[in-house]
């Protein structure tokens, strides 16, 4: 049986015992007196593995002589506990056997071990042999999981909503447009009678910014729903915050309002980061001296602190009285810039912090219209170092209000037709929220890239796949 090196460094194998793993070498040391050392991973785990290979190994001289960084070996050997002070075990090899050499390895494009990350973008079909990025890949994997966990613990259901989608949510236009290939060279029984390239869904359809309004349908029905999938934007935004397709997990409830969405997505962010620091600690431990981070620390705070609370027009105060900003541009209504965000959060006070009641000319038609008729019942969560992670807000359920902001938002009141029936069937006080995946990751991981942080990064103009 192959064991994981995971295992290895779990203790759950007995040392002394005859093992075999399989991975990837990373490096390889040979020494004139007939010894090989070769560490070997095989992303189970941040650690890597001293295998140590004799010459009388029978394939020493022609093959294990001629390993380099990338080639992927299956070893046969004795599990040992290290004499040598950088490592705890070692595995003293019986038999090494190539599964796949690196042809050209001065052309083998993560062989180097300081590539930046802007380089390993470009290469992201292998980047996920390096450390940094096999650290994210198994937290992303624990955030997700665990999400899933929290949900199904808490009996809220999965709902996977629509990919392909004609609605616009967030009405900002920043949708792909979905079109099928010119099909003119298909044979005719294929397309009958539809016009691909026009109608195929008999009206035009987009890959969805946001699962929202079908997910609201579905919260209508059974109480407690979440959708967690990819939503694409067309915005023209090339920053370390915005990618063309990322994840977002989104919650909708019915019999519940502003508050009880804010405790909840506070007690989501709370349990998963807390799972994260249980099981990836030594990956945590590893990008916390990447990043030349504080992570442990920032992230043991933020689990065991409440995040603070306060209006949009408490945070114009306060930024009007920061000196920081001219004051006359600081005013209600005004949409809060990043570096209004960010001096909100690590100036002032350095953990997330929940901003309610926005304007409601700065939000979607959707939010529900607080009694001063002028702003929302919203919160968007922002994160030190990141800005918005969560925006989320109560749902208009009187279908009167919602009406008249379908026509202030200058939206068809016929395309939200099956959205407004929810409101004459046994309309529901509801709320929901998104909370960009991506960004969550950027502040578990201290990585300020989100393109560092989904595994095949598409943004404007740049894409490898
Ligand atoms: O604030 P947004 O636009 O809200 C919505 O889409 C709501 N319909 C969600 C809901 O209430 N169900 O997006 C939600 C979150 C943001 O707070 C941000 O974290 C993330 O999605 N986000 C992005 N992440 C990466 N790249 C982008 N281009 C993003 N745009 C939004
Ligand atoms: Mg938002």
């Amino acid at each position: 049986m192959v064991i994981p090196i995971k295992l290895i460094f779990m203790e759950k194998i007995k040392v002394n015992k005859k093992i075999k793993i399989q991975g990837w070498i990373r490096t390889r040391r040979s020494s004139k007196i007939g010894i090989s050392f070769l560490n070997i991973y095989d992303g189970s785990c941040i650690h890597t593995i001293q295998v140590i290979a004799h010459s009388s190994i029978k394939n020493y001289s022609t093959d294990v002589l001629c390993l380099t960084a990338g080639c992927s070996i299956s070893i046969i050997g004795i599990l040992v506990l290290s004499k040598g002070k950088s490592q705890k075990y070692e595995i003293e090899a019986q038999s090494i056997t190539v599964l796949g050499w690196v042809n050209n390895p001065k052309k083998y494009p993560i062989s180097s071990k300081n590539h930046t990350t802007q380089y390993l973008r470009e290469v992201s079909h292998l980047r996920a042999r390096t450390n940094v990025i096999g650290s994210i890949c198994r937290i992303r994997n624990t955030l997700s999981f665990e999400l899933h966990n929290f949900f199904f613990k808490n009996e809220y259901y999965w709902i996977p909503t629509p990919i392909i989608t004609s609605i616009d949510t967030e009405g900002s236009g920043a949708m792909f447009r979905v079109s099928t290939l010119d099909f003119k060279n298909i044979p005719k029984d294929v397309h009958k009678n539809v016009n691909f390239k026009e109608d195929f869904f008999g009206k035009e359809s987009f890959l969805t910014v946001s699962g929202q309004l079908t997910l609201e349908s579905y919260a209508c029905a059974i109480s407690k729903a979440y959708t967690f999938g990819p939503t694409f934007r067309a915005e023209n935004s090339n920053t370390s915050r915005h990618l063309s397709e990322f994840w977002m997990v989104e919650v909708e409830q019915s019999f519940s309002n502003l508050n009880d969405i804010i405790k909840l997505s506070e007690n989501i962010i709370k349990y998963i980061i807390k799972k994260v620091l249980e099981n990836n600690a030594d990956d945590i431990y590893f990008l916390e001296k990447f990043s030349k981070k504080n992570l442990f620390k920032k992230l043991t705070y933020c689990i065991e602190n409440h995040f603070l609370q306060i209006d949009y027009i408490d945070a114009i105060e306060i930024l009007k009285k920061s000196n920081q900003f001219k004051t006359d541009n600081i005013c209600f209504g005004i949409d809060l810039s990043s570096l209004h965000e960010k001096y909100l959060v690590e100036n002032h006070f350095n953990n997330p912090v929940i901003i309610t009641n926005y304007p409601k000319l700065l939000k979607p038609f959707y939010m529900r219209i607080n009694k001063d008729k002028k702003t929302v019942a919203a919160m968007d969560i922002l994160f030190p170092e990141i800005g918005e992670i969560i925006g989320g807000s109560q749902r208009e359920e009187r279908i009167k209000i919602l009406d008249q902001r379908i026509n202030e938002c200058g939206l068809n009141k016929k395309d939200y037709k099956w959205y407004r029936d929810l409101r004459y069937y046994g309309t529901v006080p509801h709320s929901g929220f998104g909370l960009g995946f991506e960004r969550l990751m950027s502040y578990v991981t201290g990585m300020s890239n989100v393109k560092d942080l989904i595994p095949f990064p598409r943004t404007v103009k740049n894409s490898s796949f």
